[in-house]
Order: structure tokens, then C-alpha cells, then sequence
């Protein structure tokens, strides 16, 4: 039997390209929010019996989103579904894995007791923010990387002499999963976060005079980190024409804004998160539906993920 696929409302165009990777249909479903706020779902389609895919980044606003995600697993659950994966390619709240200050909650760990309540059995996700992830989530939990194919998207941008730039130090063993497939040396930004929209970037630690640029993260949100790291690589004698590529374009407010401003070269993200841009900004889109419906062909086959997942 093949596996089943329920899509939240957060990225249907993704689920669907899932889909149609795998040649299935997606499971009917019905959303929608009662007059006082309230989310209600309902699967349509048979789910007994089957091993189901439930495909909903947790993207903005996460809070809905994740709700449709705890509702829709134990819709399928309660409809008899033997098996339950939630793929969520954005794992939204993985940035709040630890206490910054004395009062905080860890909400990473929270999200992640919330989608075992609902009796998920396997979480996957694309280039989480957190590998500790994988630590709090009581089920399996599978790590799948976006670095190849944005890699091979980054490619044809880089003519002369580059250099991977991580922005931050949490960024430094994605830029080193890059390095290891363009051969490009890695360059650091220091850097400090003043609030959820201002960083300060302090310093390049690494030789990134005359070379290009080409700053990697594992999200986008405000821009303010990409911009900050900008910044300092023209103060480090850099060469113009910055490329920047992130798994997860979440691109809110003035992202667009801040990162046209910097005029770069190329600006690379994956369909994790869909974002409707129009032409604010000359950004190229590559999808992840072949790597996830891969994933999926081989957890529905019990078979070992290998490369698809990553080790950092
Ligand atoms: C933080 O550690 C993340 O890896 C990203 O660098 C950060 O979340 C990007 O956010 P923003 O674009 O708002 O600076």
C-alpha cells in the first residue's frame, strides 16, 4: 500500500508536489476557523489502517499552524491510521531550545511534547534550527538536509575566488556541509543578538579579502543577520557582489526590503516556507518535494535514510 499524504494549510503547493513526486493524491481534508477563532479540521479521505504523512511547516503564524498539525495527527490517529509522521519542513519555535535568561521557557522542547500527545510517532524535518531536537522529541526524529540542492542551485553564481561565510556561530556546520560539496573555504561572523530584530555582527574570523561572499544560514526571518554580516565582510575587504542562500525563507516584514538593499548577486531559498515575494526581490526558489518525498519512499519502505539525512 502506498503511503497516504494529509496536508495542512500552511504549504499545500508543497504537499502537493510531494505528492505527485511520490504519485499519490493528497488525502481530502477540510479546514476551517470557527466565528470565535477556534481551528477546526476534519480528514475526509480513509486513512485506517494506512501509513500517513501529515505535511505542515510550522511556519507563520506558527501558533495556527501548529495547532492544525496537533489537530490533524489526532484526526488521523482517531480515524484509525496506523503509523504517523508529521513532516514539518520548517520546524518553527527550534530556535527557542534553551533559556537565554532566568523565567524562560525551553518552548522548543513544549512544541515537541505537544506533537507526542498526539500520538506522532516520527517527526521529520529540513535543517532544523536545533539538532537537540532529536533529544526532546520522544518518537524518531529525522534531520534531512537542503545543503545539496541548494548547493548545486549556488553553483552556476560563483565565477571566481568565494568564500562560505556563516553568520553566526550556530551557522558553522552548515557552511561546513557547503564547503564540503563547492571546496570553499569558511569564514565566521561574530556575532550578537540585541533583540528578536536587531543583531550586531562583530567581526569576520577567517581571510575573506578579494574573495566573494556567500553567506549561509538556516533561516531567514527579519534579514537583520545576513545584513549585519554584510556589513562587516565589506569592513573585511570582501568582494562585491554577495550570494546568500538559506534553507528556510521565512522572509517576514521588511525582509525583502533589507535584503534588496543589499543588491546581491544571487539570494537562494527552498519551498519550505511558501512566501509570496511578487517581484519585490530577485529570489531564486528550489524545491525540497523530491528530497522529502524521498524521505518519505524510504521511511514507508523501513528503509535507511543514508545521505538524505544529516550527521552535525
Ligand atoms: C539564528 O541563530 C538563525 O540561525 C538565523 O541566523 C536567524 O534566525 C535569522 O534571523 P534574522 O533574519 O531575523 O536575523
Amino acid at each position: 500500500m502506498n503511503p497516504t499524504l494529509v496536508a495542512g494549510s500552511a504549504n499545500p503547493a508543497l504537499a502537493s508536489a510531494i505528492a505527485a513526486a511520490l504519485g499519490v493524491g493528497v488525502t481530502a481534508c477540510t479546514r476551517e476557523r470557527f466565528p470565535d477563532g477556534e481551528t477546526h479540521v476534519s480528514v475526509d479521505g480513509n486513512v485506517r489502517g494506512r501509513d500517513v504523512y501529515v505535511v505542515q511547516p510550522t511556519a507563520p503564524p506558527a501558533d495556527s499552524h501548529l495547532v492544525e498539525l496537533l489537530l490533524l495527527a489526532d484526526a488521523c490517529r482517531r480515524a484509525g491510521a496506523t503509523r504517523i509522521t508529521a513532516v514539518v519542513p520548517y520546524f518553527g519555535y527550534a530556535r527557542q531550545d534553551r533559556r537565554r535568561g532566568a523565567g524562560e521557557p525551553v518552548s522548543a522542547r513544549v512544541v515537541a511534547d505537544l506533537l507526542g500527545t498526539v500520538s506522532i510517532d516520527r517527526l521529520v524535518a529540513v535543517d532544523p534550527h536545533s539538532r537537540s531536537l532529536e533529544a526532546m522529541f520522544a518518537g524518531s526524529a529525522e534531520a534531512v538536509t537542503a545543503v545539496p540542492v541548494l548547493a548545486a542551485a549556488l553553483r552556476p553564481h560563483l565565477h571566481g575566488p568565494a568564500v562560505l561565510v556563516a553568520p553566526d556561530l550556530g551557522a558553522v556546520k552548515l557552511a561546513e556541509g557547503y564547503a564540503a560539496i563547492l571546496g570553499l573555504p569558511v569564514a565566521v561572523v561574530r556575532k550578537t543578538r540585541l533583540s528578536g530584530e536587531t543583531v550586531r555582527a562583530e567581526e569576520v574570523v577567517g581571510d575573506v579579502r578579494g574573495l566573494t561572499p556567500v553567506v549561509v544560514d538556516d533561516m531567514i526571518t527579519t534579514g537583520g543577520t545576513v545584513a549585519a554580516a554584510a556589513r562587516v565582510l565589506v569592513d573585511a575587504g570582501a568582494a562585491p557582489g554577495l550570494v546568500i542562500a538559506a534553507t528556510h525563507g521565512v522572509l517576514i516584514g521588511r525582509a525583502p526590503q533589507i535584503l534588496g538593499e543589499l543588491s546581491p548577486r544571487a539570494l537562494v531559498v527552498t519551498d519550505t516556507v511558501a512566501v509570496d515575494l511578487g517581484t519585490r526581490l530577485p529570489v531564486e526558489v528550489v524545491s525540497v518535494a523530491p528530497l522529502l518525498a524521498d524521505t518519505i519512499d524510504h521511511l514507508h519502505r523501513d528503509r535507511a535514510l543514508g545521505d538524505l539525512v544529516v550527521y552535525r
